[in-house]
């Protein structure tokens, strides 16, 4: 059995949780370096969140609705959440939240996202639609470290996908979804290992 230390681990959602069911999945081996430890979501009705009862992780609800316009007044709850189980990474997987400078700046380094487009395009909403309207051949998902600019932290991994002929928003969803759940276990493990670290803005390691 490995004795190294594995890195506490905090995934945030807003639904059902497939890169969540990933991510869970790879921390079960003792090698890998972040053990996830609590999966926190906005919304209380989150079907990740069973999901991730039943894989045995303690979850959190911290719901949003409640502190209305004061986005930092909510994250300080999710914050508070986080702080109690001693969490030291924190993995977005479909948390449908932008983030303020506050927590962003707090958690820097150790704080990553996961977005379904070959970023830098189509940053924001509704990527594989516009991907599909754009008339782009290649499309893809990005895991990144979070900064205060949306979508727009370095990146640590990227995979790609064909659009093919005939594609829609599912059949290209459904392509690039098998990707977010092959490179974000990649992601995390560069990340919480210190193989791939945020220093001064940029990507070192990858
Ligand atoms: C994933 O495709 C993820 O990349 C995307 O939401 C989906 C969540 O699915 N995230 C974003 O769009 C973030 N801007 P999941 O709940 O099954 O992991």
């Amino acid at each position: 059995m490995s004795t190294a230390r594995r890195v506490p681990t905090a995934i945030l959602i807003s639904g059902r949780g497939s890169n969540m069911v990933a991510l869970i999945e790879a921390a079960r081996a003792v090698e890998f370096p972040a053990e996830i430890v609590l999966v926190a979501a906005n919304l209380p009705d989150a079907g990740g969140l069973q999901r991730a009862a039943a894989a045995g992780i303690a979850t959190a609800s911290v719901d949003h609705r409640p502190f209305g316009k004061d986005r930092e007044a909510f994250e300080r709850a999710l914050d508070a959440e986080l702080q109690a189980h001693g969490i030291e990474l924190v993995a977005l997987a479909g948390f449908m939240r932008v983030l303020t400078p506050w927590f962003v700046t707090r958690w820097q380094g150790r704080l990553i996202n996961i977005h379904p487009s070959l970023l830098p395009d189509f940053r924001g909403t509704h990527t594989h639609a516009r991907a599909l309207a754009a008339g782009v051949t290649e499309h893809g998902c990005t895991v990144h470290f979070v900064v205060p600019e949306l979508d727009a932290g370095p990146t640590i991994l990227q995979a790609k996908v064909p659009v093919l002929p005939g594609d829609d928003e599912a059949s290209l969803s459904a392509r690039v979804l098998e990707q977010e759940h092959r490179i974000y276990p990649q992601a995390l493990a560069l990340v919480a290992s210190g193989a791939t670290r945020l220093e001064d803005g940029v990507a070192i390691g990858r």
